[in-house]
């Protein structure tokens, strides 16, 4: 079998990303029903490298590898002689002759890519400072859940437009039909280079907040300074806040009320949203973070037992 990776979603066909999502849907009414999965991956073994902090995706995936009867392994990289600078590369060629996949959360998504390269098994991302495409898998399955369909669903983005889970969200969105905007201030508007022309192309691209979310079905957000971005984030709560909050005044602007709210947690309540917005009737950031485990197996599977159905 060659080897397939999962670095984001630009590699994968609008039929891989359904059949995923439809995977995750199958797995989850499984696991609802109590039945075992345990065969599909047993016997094998699936390390998890983390450069930076997880809730959501560690727990979820370490859940995901046991209940297809695989063994997890969890690595920060303090742990490794990542951190005392052993090449990226040998860490690759060392660590796939041990476990049958490796999943990183990486700083420089360059790192996740030379990872790839070198490894003779899957890899797979947890998150890099460009993607991250477990995310946008859970996020497209919960709007299918709620809104029945993804073709034509029209979702916007509020806040930073070179964010990784918007990133991806336009990614799979583009790809899936959805209609994807997104309002962030000019010097953090979404670029070609990352998104690609293709998807680039494909989005709308506002400044004001209140424009893109007239008449949408779903408004997205995500954190303002993510992993990595500490440093910056004095100038760019200054430039953020207040115009890209989510709250109930912007919330009014949608002009409906069948919108949901979502959020890839975790939140920072007070800057992009706040308590009440994400506490709403409307919000389904916890649906978002069960699926993350459904979606997990799906992965899993497909790179590591695609004839398991
Ligand atoms: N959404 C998400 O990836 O959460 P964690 O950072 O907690 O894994
Ligand atoms: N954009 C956020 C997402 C966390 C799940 C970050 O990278 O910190």
């Amino acid at each position: 079998m060659v080897k397939r990776d999962l670095l984001t979603l630009k590699d994968y066909t609008a039929d891989e990303i359904k059949l995923l999502i439809d995977d995750a849907i199958l797995l989850k009414n499984l696991r609802r029903r109590g039945k075992s999965i345990l065969p599909y991956l047993s016997g094998l073994n699936v390390a998890m490298i983390f450069e930076k902090p997880s809730t959501r995706t560690r727990a979820s995936f370490t859940v995901a590898v046991e209940e297809l009867g695989a063994f997890p392994i969890s690595y920060s990289a303090q742990e490794l002689q990542l951190s005392r600078g052993e090449p990226v590369k040998d860490v690759a060629r060392v660590l796939s002759r041990y476990h049958h996949a490796i999943a990183a959360r990486v700083f420089s998504h360059k790192d996740l890519v030379e990872l790839a390269q070198f490894s003779s098994v899957p890899v797979i991302n947890l998150l890099s400072d460009l993607y991250h495409p477990l995310q946008a898998l859970a996020d497209y399955m919960t709007i299918k859940e709620k809104k029945g369909k993804i073709e034509g669903v029209k979702v916007a983005f509020i806040g930073d437009g070179q964010d990784n889970v918007f990133n991806s969200l336009a990614i799979a969105g583009v790809k899936l039909g959805a209609k994807v905007r997104v309002a962030s201030p000019k010097q953090y508007a979404p670029t070609p280079q990352v998104l690609g022309e293709d998807v680039y192309s494909k989005i709308e691209i506002f400044e004001d907040p209140e424009d893109a979310v007239k008449d949408v079905d779903i408004v997205y957000t995500d954190v303002f300074v993510s992993m990595g971005q500490e440093k910056e984030r004095e100038e760019r709560m200054k430039v953020f806040l207040p115009k890209y909050q989510v709250n109930v005044d912007l919330l009014r602007k949608i002009g409906r009320d069948d919108y949901v709210i979502m959020h890839c947690l975790p939140a920072h309540r007070g800057e992009e949203i706040t308590d009440e917005a994400i506490e709403s009737r409307h919000s389904l950031v916890f649906d978002q973070a069960e699926n993350r485990l459904h979606t997990s197996k799906a992965v899993l599977l497909y790179l590591l037992n695609p004839l398991w159905r």
